[in-house]
C-alpha cells in the first residue's frame, strides 16, 4: 500500500496532486489546441441528436452532481443547451417528464451508483439519449448508456473525490466546447482561446498546489471550528457546494455552502467572531459582488478564508488570510479554485486525526439504495 501511495500519507493527497496529470490525461488525445480540434468519440458519432437537445438533464449523486452543476454553468454559457442537475435519487423516483428530445447526461466516477444507473434507465425507457461520464472503464453505467466519455483520470482510491471532480469537470467543458463549435454559438477565436487556456490550466494546478503550507497554517488556526460556511457565486458557486462537502466528509465539522448572495437570506444569522466563512472571490465573475459579501461578513466579525486571483489587493485588505490561485477564464476558474479546497478539507481532517482515506459511514462506491 505504502508503494501505490507514491510516497504520500494519504491517497487522497496523492490524488489531489495527481490533478495536473489527470486532467492533461483527459483532454490529450481529445484536444489540439494548436489545430483548434476537439475530437470525442461519443459526441462526434452523436453530434446531431446531442447538439440539437432541447433540453440536456444530468443526474448524478455527491460529488459528481457538484461537477453536473459547474456543466450546467458552462453548457448554457457556451452551448445554449437549457440544462437541468438532477439528484439521480430524487429524479428517479419524482415521474419525470422526459421526451426523445432530451439528452440525459450522467456523471459517475464509479460507474456504479445504484440510483444513477436508475436513472438512466429511467431516462432510456423515456426515449431520451443516454450520455455516460465515468472514470471506471466497462463499469455498469458506461455500459448501460448510448455513448460516453471517460474521464481517464486513473484509480481512485480515497472515498472523499478529488481528481475524479475536476476530470469531470474537463470533459464536460469539451464537450460543451465543442457542441458550442457545431452549433455556432461561440465564436471560432473564443473556442480556440478556451482550448489555449485548457492547455495551460495543469500548470496552473501545479502553481496552485504550492499554497500547502499556507493552507496548513490556516488548517490550523481553524481546525477546531464546529461549524464552517463556504460561499461563492456563479460557476463557483458549485465549487462552494463541493468545499462544504469535502470537509464534512473527513473532518466531520459540519459546513454548508451557499450561493454568496443567497447569505443574507439565511446563514448570514449564523455569522459571528467564531465562524470560519471561505469565499471563493476569483477576479472573473461577479467580483464585486463577492467583494461586498465580504464586507458584510466583516462586519458582522466572521473569519474570512478568501480564495482570490493572483495579486489581488482588495480582499487582502479584508480577509483574515487569502489564498491565490492563478488567473484563467472564468469557466475554467473551478478547476483551481477547488484545490486549495481539497488542501483544506484534507489538512484539518489529518490534524483532527480522523481516517482521511475511509471516513466513517462513507463508502467509494454506493451501490445499493
Ligand atoms: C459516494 C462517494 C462520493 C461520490 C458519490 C457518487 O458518496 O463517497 O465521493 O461523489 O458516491 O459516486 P459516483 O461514483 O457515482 O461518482
Amino acid at each position: 500500500e505504502q508503494i501505490e501511495k507514491g510516497g504520500y500519507e494519504h491517497f487522497m493527497l496523492k490524488e489531489i496532486h495527481e490533478q495536473p496529470s489527470a486532467i492533461s490525461d483527459t483532454y490529450r488525445g481529445r484536444m489540439l489546441a494548436d489545430k483548434g480540434i476537439i475530437r470525442m468519440a461519443g459526441v462526434d458519432d452523436n453530434m446531431e441528436r446531442i447538439a440539437n437537445a432541447k433540453r440536456i438533464i444530468i443526474v448524478a449523486c455527491g460529488t459528481s452532481w457538484h461537477a453536473g452543476l459547474v456543466a450546467e454553468y458552462i453548457f448554457e454559457d457556451i452551448a445554449r443547451i437549457p440544462v437541468e442537475v438532477e439528484y439521480a435519487s430524487e429524479f428517479r423516483y419524482r415521474n419525470p417528464v422526459i421526451t426523445e428530445n432530451d439528452v440525459v447526461i450522467a456523471i459517475s466516477q464509479s460507474g456504479e451508483t445504484a440510483d444513477t444507473m436508475a436513472a438512466i434507465k429511467l431516462a432510456k425507457e423515456k426515449g431520451a439519449f443516454a450520455f455516460g461520464v465515468c472514470n471506471v472503464v466497462g463499469s455498469s453505467i458506461s455500459r448501460e448508456t448510448h455513448a460516453g466519455a471517460y474521464t481517464h483520470a486513473g484509480p481512485e482510491i480515497g472515498v472523499a473525490s478529488t481528481k475524479a471532480f475536476t476530470t469531470q469537470i474537463t470533459v464536460l467543458t469539451l464537450m460543451a466546447l465543442k457542441l458550442g463549435k457545431f452549433k455556432g454559438t461561440i465564436s471560432n477565436s473564443e473556442f480556440q482561446f478556451h482550448l489555449q487556456e485548457m492547455d495551460r490550466i495543469p500548470e496552473k494546478v501545479k502553481e496552485a498546489l504550492k499554497s500547502d503550507e499556507l493552507i496548513q497554517e490556516i488548517a490550523f488556526k481553524y481546525k477546531d471550528a464546529p461549524n464552517c460556511l463556504y460561499l461563492g457565486r456563479g460557476y463557483n458557486f458549485p465549487v462552494a457546494l463541493e468545499g462544504a462537502l469535502k470537509l464534512k466528509e473527513i473532518s466531520y465539522i459540519h459546513a454548508e455552502g451557499y450561493p454568496a448572495a443567497e447569505m443574507k437570506h439565511g446563514p448570514i444569522a449564523l455569522i459571528d467572531e467564531q465562524m470560519p466563512v471561505v469565499v471563493i472571490a476569483t477576479k472573473k465573475g461577479h467580483y464585486e459582488k463577492v467583494v461586498s459579501n465580504i464586507q458584510e461578513i466583516k462586519s458582522r466579525k466572521g473569519k474570512i478564508i478568501a480564495v482570490v486571483t493572483k495579486g489581488d489587493e482588495e480582499v487582502r485588505e479584508l480577509a483574515d488570510y487569502v489564498i491565490e490561485v492563478p488567473e484563467t477564464i472564468e469557466s475554467l476558474t473551478p478547476l483551481l479554485t477547488t484545490i486549495p479546497l481539497q488542501l483544506l478539507s484534507y489538512h484539518i481532517a489529518v490534524m483532527l486525526g480522523k481516517n482521511v482515506d475511509q471516513p466513517r459511514n462513507l463508502a467509494k462506491s454506493v451501490t445499493v439504495e
